[in-house]
């Protein structure tokens, strides 16, 4: 990766992504791309190029590609699960048209594309426990059949053009920078906000209910890790799973409890969210990332705990 490009580079993933490969490939490889109601501020503007790139029109991501002599794109425009429910025609047009328009700018341009997938990619009809790489899918989401369509379409492009496409699964992503905005798993960013801020937490997800989870450090490590992988050793591409941690809402409270011994919880389940839960894997058998590039997390739920506590106690007290 020498000039890259991340679409929706202002989101929960972006705007950590984009200062982290800033940090490594120098601030000006590294194109912050966004659209104008998500616009970039502070550090994310000022510390290198930023432009105006809408993942659902094709001219715009070209002619940024042209622009800075771009060589690898992270997509990361999307919905969340809960948002893309209410507006799925949307969640369509920006997850599928828009992975088309970004692998077709790809394939004339010669760039490497990073398209996240997700477990909102399973279904009920996934084995839940230590989920096999490769394994009955189904979704029952409408981001969850996007997911599908992008580890598919990503894989057609590699297969058909030699578009070097690559992605991971990711966990409920967990972070104090940029909070996330209508996903399933965001109870477990929220949950930290209100012990920082002394209140109580009114938890959407049932008692008993796992998903797996990672902190924010682990899922940018293996976004570059990924992308910088040998392809010779690469068996699968789109997308990986990738796993760090599995809790259901009472472990998480207690890991919270421990360090806060004030801090109260109280189900209030959301049943949209609770059926979107229910039909995700518990966790996933991440041996094939392990194996075929070196995936390895070092942040279970107790160091991350620490860690999100106190740097939000820094954000907010
Ligand atoms: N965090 C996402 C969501 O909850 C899942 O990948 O929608």
């Amino acid at each position: 990766m020498k000039n890259i490009l991340i679409i929706g580079a202002t989101g929960q993933i972006g705007s950590e992504l984009t200062m982290t490969l800033r940090g490594i490939y120098g601030n000006d490889h590294v194109v912050c791309g966004y659209i104008p109601s998500a616009a970039p501020k502070g550090i994310l503007l000022e510390s290198g190029p930023a432009e105006i790139c809408d993942v659902t029109d094709p001219e715009a991501i070209a002619a940024v590609v042209k622009k800075h002599n771009i060589d690898s794109i992270f997509n990361l425009a999307a919905l969340l699960s809960v948002v893309a429910e209410g507006k799925p025609k949307l969640a369509w047009k920006i997850g599928i048209d828009g992975l088309w328009n970004v692998l077709e700018v790809a394939r004339e341009n010669g760039c490497a594309v990073f398209t996240p997938s997700s477990i909102g990619s399973f279904g009920p009809g996934t084995p839940p426990v230590k989920t096999p790489q490769d394994t009955v899918q189904r979704p029952r989401t409408i981001y969850g059949v996007s997911k599908v369509t992008t580890e598919l379409l990503s894989d057609y492009y590699f297969i058909k053009y030699g578009v070097d496409t690559r992605s991971v699964r990711f966990p409920g992503l967990i972070s104090y920078v940029t909070p996330p905005g209508g996903g399933t798993t965001d109870y477990a960013v929220d949950i930290y906000y209100s012990a920082v801020k002394g209140e109580k937490f009114i938890c959407p997800i049932p008692q008993g209910v796992y998903m797996d989870m990672m902190y924010m450090p682990d899922a940018l490590h293996a976004c570059v890790q990924l992308m910088e992988a040998d392809p010779a050793k690469l068996i699968h591409r789109n997308g990986f799973n990738i796993a760090a941690m599995s809790f259901e809402p009472g472990e998480i409270f207690a890991a919270i409890k421990a360090e806060k011994p004030d801090f109260e919880m109280e189900y209030q389940v959301d049943e949209l969210k609770k059926s979107i839960a229910t039909s995700w894997p518990d966790s996933l058998d991440d041996s094939c990332a392990r194996a075929e590039w070196g995936w390895k997390p070092e942040y279970d739920l107790q160091k991350m705990t620490k860690h999100m506590l106190q740097k939000l106690s820094e954000k907010l007290l």
